[in-house]
């Protein structure tokens, strides 16, 4: 399947690992879709040297953000303009149909039936489970839908300042129209959200196959002990056992299939330093 792709967004080096390890997981589930990243012109030359090793496409685009202090401000997460830098995702019209996840999700088993659904598919938010939350969406890239959504962030600007409520204003039907466009929650399971109903979590967490840190404590604000293979928690910021365990597994994701890219992209620099040095010495000789 060359026209379907899975997609994400990096704006900087930080999100690039978050980005790293999402695109990891889904390999490690056998892929059979391409894979895409979104990068601003911040993100570094190291970083998209091992972006490429990991992803298909590696796609510079343009920052837009929201500047919507206001609504941003009463979201308490003042970044998060800039995540408007999403919605670019539906200009990559080679792909008939693709699944956009935040950089911050990690894949737990092959999700391919994903792209049996149709645009706009996307999984409740657990905050307000009448909006659906846009770490994990189905969309069909036009470039016709594109500029009705940018017309739309000017004319309308968004709820919550940021993409999450664009979206849901631009489809608003989502919540009564269509159930099969209500990707059930264990493509889009917060991590990191306290559930008020945890019988549930008991009953379905185990078949989760996307887990989304939603929230500002992201995996890499973590100190991770490669010793002990143990996340050691910050300040009173206290996770449940549940949480332990999906941030454990994103940890040795990037233990083991993200930082292994550094070494050979850096055996790569010092082959190319020596390679470049040894011509320098040939032409002094030559010199003399
Ligand atoms: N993002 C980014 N740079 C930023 C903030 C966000 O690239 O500085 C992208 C990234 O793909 C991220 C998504 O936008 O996963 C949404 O932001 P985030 O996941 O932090 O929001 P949350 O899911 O916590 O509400
Ligand atoms: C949401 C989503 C995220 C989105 C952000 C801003 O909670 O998890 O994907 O970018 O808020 O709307
Ligand atoms: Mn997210």
């Amino acid at each position: 399947m060359t026209d379907q792709a899975f997609v994400t967004l990096a704006t900087n080096d930080i999100y690039c690992q978050g980005a790293l390890v999402l695109g990891q997981s889904l390999r490690r589930h056998r892929l059979t879709r391409k894979l895409v990243v979104l990068i601003t012109p911040q993100v570094s030359d190291l970083l998209r040297r091992i972006l490429s090793k990991v992803f298909d496409e590696v796609i510079e685009v343009n920052l837009i953000d929201s500047a919507d202090y206001i609504h941003l401000a009463f979201l308490k997460r003042p970044e998060l303009g800039l995540t408007l830098t999403k919605l670019h995702c539906w200009t990559l019209t080679h792909y008939s149909k693709c699944v956009f996840l935040d950089a911050d999700t990690l894949v737990l088993s092959n999700v391919d039936e994903l792209f049996d659904r149709g645009e706009f598919s996307a999984a409740p938010d657990p905050g307000w489970p009448d909006c659906f939350n846009s770490g994990v969406f189905v969309f069909q890239p036009s470039l016709h839908t594109h500029k009705l959504l940018l017309q739309h962030a000017m004319e309308h600007g968004s709820f919550d300042g940021a993409d999450q409520g664009l979206l849901n204003s631009f489809f608003r039907n989502w919540s009564t129209t269509d159930i099969h466009k209500h990707l059930p929650f264990i493509y889009n399971l917060s991590s990191n959200t306290m559930y008020t109903y945890s019988p549930a979590f008991k009953q379905f967490g185990s078949s989760a196959k996307v887990v989304h840190f939603l929230g500002s404590m992201k995996p890499w604000n973590y100190k991770y002990n490669p010793q002990s293979g143990s996340v050691l928690e910050q300040g009173s910021v206290s996770s449940s056992q549940h949480q332990a365990a999906f941030l454990h597994l994103w940890w040795t994701v990037y233990q083991n299939n993200v930082l292994p890219l550094y070494k050979s992209v850096q055996a790569e620099n010092l082959y190319f330093q020596s390679h470049h040095h040894h011509h320098h010495d040939y032409k002094d000789d030559d010199d003399k």
